[in-house]
C-alpha cells in the first residue's frame, strides 16, 4: 500500500530525488545513471494497524548532507528505514505481521514451515529467505520505522528466525568447503594461505579501470547494506573475549567507530562517498534494490556475531575481512577518482588502504590467534568464518560481474517480486 504522503518520485520516505553530489566533477547527468539516487519506489507493504502510522520524517536530498543539530557530529538524527517491499510468501506475512503490535504468532501460520519444501533451491541466493533473516537480525540494529522496538526479543520472532537460521547455516556448510583446522600457532599462517587461494572474478580491478559511473553507484549501493553500519556486527564478539583477542578486536573496532571523532567512522566516511556520487546516504536506502547475495553477506555477520557458540567464526570472518581489504580499496579509489570523484568522496577508501594494512596483521596474528591460543579446540570454526567471508565475496563478484557483462543490472529492479 502507498503512502499518499509520498512524493511520487522518492525511493521510499525520506529519500529524496536525484541531486548532483558535491563530490563530482564534470558528471551532471544523474538522470542516466541507472536512476540511482532517484530509484521509483517500492511498494509499502505497511498496513493501517501498524504501530505508527506517522509518515516517516524526509532525510537530506540525496547527494546533500544533512543539517545536523550537533555541529560536532556530522550523522543525521538516526532515521530508521521503512520495511522494503517483501519478496515472497515469508516475508509478506512477516512484514504484516511486524506492523502490528508485539504478538504471538503460530508457526503454522507463516509459509516457511507449511512449504519445507522451498528449501530445496539454493539459500544463499533465495530472495525471500534472505530478506526475512535480514529485517529479523537488523531489529538488533537500527529497526524499521513503524515496527514495534519489543519485537526485537518477541519469542515467537525469534522462532521465526531460529528455522531461517538454520536454513542459512545449512545453505552455507553447502557452499563452503571446511578448510582443515590449523595446528596451535598456525593460525595466521592458515589465515593468510586461505586468503591466497581465494579465487574469483576481480571487482576492484574492474572498479578501477573499467566501471562506468552508473556501475560504481551500483557497486556503492550494494556495499552501503553493511558500510553504512559497518563494524557494529563484529562488535558483538568484543563481550565475548578475554585477554589479548578481546584487546586486539577493540583497537581494530576503535579505528573502525573513528576513534572518538564521530565524523572519521567508517560509516559516516562512506556516507561522504555516497554524497559525492549523488547518491541517498540514508541508512537503508537502497535495501529493497539489493539482491539475496548482498543481503546473505550481511547475514553471515550477524549470524556469527548474534550466536556466542559462531564466536571463532566471527573472528576469522573479521580477519578475512582485514586481509581482504588494502589492494581492493586503492583500487576503488582510483576508480573513484579515474570517475570524476574528489578527495572526499575517495577518502573512504583511502582510509581503509592505510588502516587495515594494520588491522589484517592485528586480526590474523592478535585477535584470532590469541583466541585460538586460548581456545584450541575452535581453531577450525575461525578458519570457517574466514572461508564463509571468503566465497559470499566470491558469489557477489560473481554475480555483479555476471549481470554487468550480460548488460544486465546487478540490482534487483524497483518492484519485482522474487519467489513463488
Ligand atoms: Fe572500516
Ligand atoms: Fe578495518
Amino acid at each position: 500500500m502507498n503512502d499518499p504522503s509520498r512524493d511520487a518520485d522518492t525511493l521510499a520516505p525520506g529519500h529524496g530525488p536525484a541531486a548532483p553530489g558535491p563530490g563530482l566533477s564534470g558528471f551532471s547527468e544523474l538522470s542516466e545513471l541507472s536512476g540511482l539516487p532517484g530509484l521509483p519506489g517500492t511498494s509499502d507493504p505497511r498496513t493501517a494497524a501498524g504501530p505508527s502510522k506517522a509518515p516517516r520524517p524526509p532525510a537530506a536530498p540525496a547527494g546533500t548532507a544533512p543539517a545536523g543539530t550537533d555541529p560536532a557530529d556530522p550523522s543525521p538524527p538516526v532515521l530508521a528505514p521503512e520495511l522494503p517491499a517483501a519478496r515472497g510468501p515469508i516475508t509478506t506475512l512477516l512484514f504484516e505481521r511486524l506492523v502490528r503490535p508485539p504478538h504471538r504468532f503460530g508457526l503454522f501460520s507463516l509459509p516457511l514451515m507449511s512449504f519445507p519444501a522451498r528449501f530445496a533451491g539454493p539459500v544463499l541466493a533465495d530472495e525471500d529467505v534472505q530478506l526475512a533473516l535480514f529485517v529479523c537480525y537488523e531489529l538488533h540494529y537500527q529497526g524499521f520505522w513503524g515496527v514495534d522496538e519489543r519485537w526485537e526479543w518477541n519469542p515467537s520472532l525469534l522462532e521465526v528466525r531460529e528455522i531461517l537460521e538454520t536454513r542459512f547455516e545449512e545453505g552455507l556448510a553447502r557452499a563452503v568447503s571446511c578448510p582443515p583446522a590449523p595446528r596451535p600457532g598456525d593460525t595466521r599462517r592458515a589465515l593468510v594461505e586461505l586468503v591466497a587461494a581465494a579465487e574469483g572474478p576481480d571487482l576492484s580491478v574492474f572498479l578501477q579501470r573499467q566501471a562506468d559511473l552508473a556501475q560504481f553507484r551500483e557497486f556503492v549501493a550494494h556495499r552501503s547494506i553493511y558500510h553504512l553500519k559497518e563494524a557494529d556486527p563484529h562488535t558483538w564478539g568484543i563481550p565475548r573475549l578475554r585477554g589479548r583477542s578481546k584487546a586486539a578486536l577493540v583497537e581494530i573496532q576503535m579505528d573502525e567507530y573513528g576513534g572518538g571523532r564521530p565524523g572519521r567512522m567508517h560509516s559516516e566516511l562512506f556516507r561522504t562517498t555516497m554524497r559525492g556520487l549523488g547518491m541517498d546516504d540514508s541508512y537503508g536506502a537502497y535495501l529493497g534494490r539489493v539482491p539475496a547475495i548482498t543481503l546473505a553477506i550481511s547475514n553471515a555477520m550477524s549470524l556469527f556475531g548474534l550466536h556466542r557458540r559462531h564466536l571463532g567464526a566471527l573472528l576469522g570472518h573479521l580477519a578475512a575481512f582485514e586481509m581482504t581489504s588494502s589492494i581492493p580499496n586503492a583500487c576503488y579509489s582510483r576508480g573513484v577518482r579515474r570517475l570524476g570523484g574528489d578527495e572526499e568522496t575517495s577518502r573512504f577508501y583511502d582510509e581503509h588502504v592505510q588502516a587495515d594494512a594494520v588491522h589484517e596483521q592485528v586480526a590474523a596474528h592478535d585477535m584470532c590467534g590469541g583466541f585460538v591460543a586460548q581456545h584450541p579446540s575452535r581453531a577450525g570454526d575461525v578458519l570457517y568464518g574466514a572461508a564463509c567471508g571468503l566465497a559470499l565475496d566470491r558469489l557477489f563478484a560473481e554475480h555483479v560481474t555476471g549481470s554487468w557483462s550480460r548488460g544486465l543490472s546487478s540490482l534487483r529492479e524497483a518492484g519485482t517480486t522474487i519467489g513463488p
